[in-house]
């Protein structure tokens, strides 16, 4: 504060983040093409303006030299007597004439005194010498002192016009052309970026399903192009990765029968102690091709229709099935809420992440919420388990990724369950993430679209 009461004046510095460059395409090229054909247009104008200002100057100069010098011969022709009744009419808008010597005064220094002066004596040629000055005082003045044949003193007071006044429609036109030149550049601009925007919107639609949805390949041909290069693409994923899941699909599918066969066979081994070991091992083979083969059928999309469902009722019949077989899983909030979605798919992702709570954290709690605004329903699975390290939380996500901890027979998985049920997810349009609570445990949550209240 300074001694007056007032704040000191806060130095604001011209920071580069004050004159940060946008970010969108769209405002980068609308301001370049703005500022750009608006400077060209103001420039343009102050051309012609100056343009306009300098013939007229030059032919005022020329105009006023001519009649100059017929006034001078005229005056010079007069007898002295009858002089002064002709000065008024000889006078002109920027000009007069006085009997007389005049100011004296420094030569003229302004550009237009000393073009008019040059210009008048050039008019009036060798018979008059003559002399020129600026005249002190407000505004630009001129005198130009010469004798006439009897050697009386004449004076030539001069006075630059002022400037051709702007017509009032000249502001309005350039605004107009501004706003002309606004519009058009809006135009190009939506044009040029349009094709981005939807390229990113198919290419963001790209699901694991790999339904892909073709972008139109009309438009100016390199829109076209792009869009041809794009649906080529799209295609050849979805070809490649079908191959492959084929290829897994047909693999886990036939190693099915031989797992079977070598059961049989160890069922007729002698060696109990050997045969329960092998019995075990076969079935975690098992387990593993079909986990396999589920998941290589999800990828491939689960082709099921989205059902309008209660879902209360949805989680009640999952929920006594587990409580059926004696695992301690609760579900108290009751929404009271019908949801648009794939039922088989839901039951799987809230079987898997009650599978994961009961074996890793040893109960499970489900608890659901709704929000009417953006339509959204939230299932969460609660544990009381050791969580995930913050780092492995997405991870966890990726197939057969299993933590260290949970490389033990007890607990024994293939680590599919979660890369399935976010799979799963993704195809259903909703959102699968895990977060550690903050009282312990693991929490599982699953954002579901299509919610009716
Ligand atoms: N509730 C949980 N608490 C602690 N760790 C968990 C929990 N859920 C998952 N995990 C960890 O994430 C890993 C991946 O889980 P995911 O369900 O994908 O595979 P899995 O349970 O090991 O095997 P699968 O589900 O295929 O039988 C698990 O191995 C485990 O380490
Ligand atoms: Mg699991």
């Amino acid at each position: 504060m300074h001694a007056d009461g007032f704040a000191a004046p806060r130095r604001v510095p011209l920071s580069v983040a004050a004159l940060r460059w946008p970010r969108t395409l769209f405002a980068r090229l609308a301001l370049i093409l703005c500022v750009g054909l608006a400077l060209a247009q103001v420039l343009s104008f102050t051309l012609t303006v100056t343009e306009r200002d300098d013939a007229t100057a030059t032919m005022m100069t020329a105009y006023i030299a001519r009649e100059v010098a017929i006034s001078v011969a005229l005056l010079d022709h007069l007898p002295a007597a009858e002089r002064e009744a002709w000065l008024p009419q000889l006078a002109r808008r920027s000009y007069f004439f006085i009997l007389g010597p005049g100011t004296p005064g420094e030569p003229p220094e302004a550009h237009r005194s000393k073009s008019v002066a040059s210009a008048i004596a050039s008019g009036l040629g060798d018979k008059y010498p003559l002399t020129s000055s600026a005249v002190p005082g407000t505004g630009e003045r001129l005198q130009i002192h010469l004798r006439l044949s009897d050697g009386s003193p004449l004076t030539i007071d001069y006075r630059p016009p002022p400037a051709l006044p702007m017509s009032g429609w000249l502001p309005v036109v350039l605004a107009a052309q501004l706003a002309v030149l606004a519009v058009c550049c809006w135009f190009a601009v939506r044009i040029a970026t349009r094709p981005l925007h939807e390229l990113a919107r198919v290419a963001d639609a790209l699901g694991p399903d790999l339904k892909a949805e073709r972008l139109e390949e009309d438009g100016p041909s390199e829109v076209a192009r792009a869009a041809r290069a794009f649906n080529a693409m799209q295609q050849r994923i979805s070809a490649h990765v079908a191959e492959r899941m084929q290829i897994l699909a047909a693999i886990s599918h036939d190693l099915q029968t031989p797992i079977t066969r070598m059961r049989l066979r160890v069922d007729q081994m002698d060696d109990e102690a050997q045969a329960g070991k092998l019995t075990q091992d076969l079935l975690e083979m098992e387990q593993l091709v079909k986990e396999g083969v589920a998941y290589a059928r999800t990828l491939h999309g689960t082709g099921e229709a989205p059902r309008r469902v209660d879902l209360d009722a949805l989680l009640d019949s999952l929920v006594c099935d587990y409580v059926d077989a004696g695992s301690p899983v609760t579900f108290e909030r009751r929404l009271n809420v019908a949801i648009v979605t794939r039922v088989q798919a839901l039951r799987r992702i809230v079987g898997n992440l009650v599978d994961n709570a009961l074996k890793y954290g040893n109960t499970a709690a489900i608890e659901v919420s709704a929000s009417p605004q953006d339509k959204t329903v939230t299932i969460s699975v609660l544990d009381s388990g050791p969580g995930i390290p913050d780092e492995a939380l997405e991870k966890v996500f990726e197939p057969f990724y299993r933590l260290e901890t949970s490389r033990n027979r007890g607990t024994g998985g293939t680590g599919l369950g979660l890369a399935i049920s976010r799979q799963l997810a993704v195809a259903m349009g909703a959102q699968l993430t895990l977060r550690n609570r903050p009282e312990g445990g693991l929490e599982g949550r699953l954002v579901l679209p299509g919610a009716d209240a």
